[in-house]
């Protein structure tokens, strides 16, 4: 579906000593089926584009459609639970929770939609196996690798199949070798009836892209590829 996402001119402000405006009337869509890469220095918009993707964060000014119904931000309960069935999100620093396992932190993410613990754990450890962590399954994130983290961390974002992938710079904190392996279990994850976006600095992983959309003082500076 062409359109799948579509932000009219959204703008998010911070108000610290001064105001901060992080992105700057943003006009931009996102389409099924394809991976779109978020470049730009540090400070140009990136993470807050994905945070108000991911419904987390509100713009403050614009509105975004998703599937053509626009975002309520007033309606969290609405937007969570979209966010469990449709959203996977996949950050730098993994954001695992250190007192569960790899398991639990997978089962954990099934059972908020599927209510059956059961069901949950077969979906998380098929999962975990599928991404070539089946020896690792009952370990805590402080014993596992930053690869083997972010994997589990791969595994908790795809367990509910989503139709949005949203990761934010996913191998800024691995070596060349591990951020390789973890940035084409990124790509293998394309799918028709999915999109995924990705924020990095890695100029090798953006050009693998559909699309690179290039950001600049909160504004998109260019558009490399079909959106
Ligand atoms: N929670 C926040 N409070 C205040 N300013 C913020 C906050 N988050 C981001 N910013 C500011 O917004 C701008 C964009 O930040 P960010 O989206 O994190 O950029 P990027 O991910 O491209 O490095 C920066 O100037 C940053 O300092
Ligand atoms: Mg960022």
């Amino acid at each position: 579906m062409n359109k799948f996402i579509s932000l009219n001119k959204v703008s998010k402000n911070y108000f610290k000593k001064s105001k901060i405006k992080a992105l700057n009337n943003i006009n931009v869509n996102f389409s099924l089926g394809k991976i779109y890469a978020l470049i730009g220095p540090s400070g140009s918009g990136k993470s807050t584009l994905l945070n108000m993707l991911s419904l987390i964060d509100k713009p403050s000014k614009g509105s975004i459609k998703i599937e053509n119904k626009l975002i309520n931000y007033a309606n969290s309960d609405k937007n969570d639970l979209y966010r469990s069935s449709s959203i996977g999100i996949i950050y730098q620093n993994y954001n695992l929770l250190n007192d569960f396992t790899a398991l639990e932190n997978v089962s954990l993410a099934s059972l908020a939609l599927k209510d059956n613990l059961k069901l949950s754990e077969n979906n998380a450890k098929k999962t975990l196996i599928d991404l070539g962590l089946s020896k690792r399954l009952n370990h805590f994130p402080s014993e596992l690798s930053g690869g083997e983290n972010q994997r589990v961390a791969i595994a908790r974002a795809i367990v509910n199949k989503p139709k949005i992938i949203l990761a934010d710079e996913p191998t800024g904190n691995l070596d060349l070798k591990n951020a390789k392996s973890v940035f084409s279990e990124l790509l293998s994850l394309k799918r028709s009836n999915r999109l995924i976006i990705f924020a990095t600095h890695n100029r090798v992983f953006a050009d693998m892209s559909d699309c690179k959309i290039e950001m600049i003082d909160g504004s998109i500076k260019s558009i490399n590829g079909k959106l």
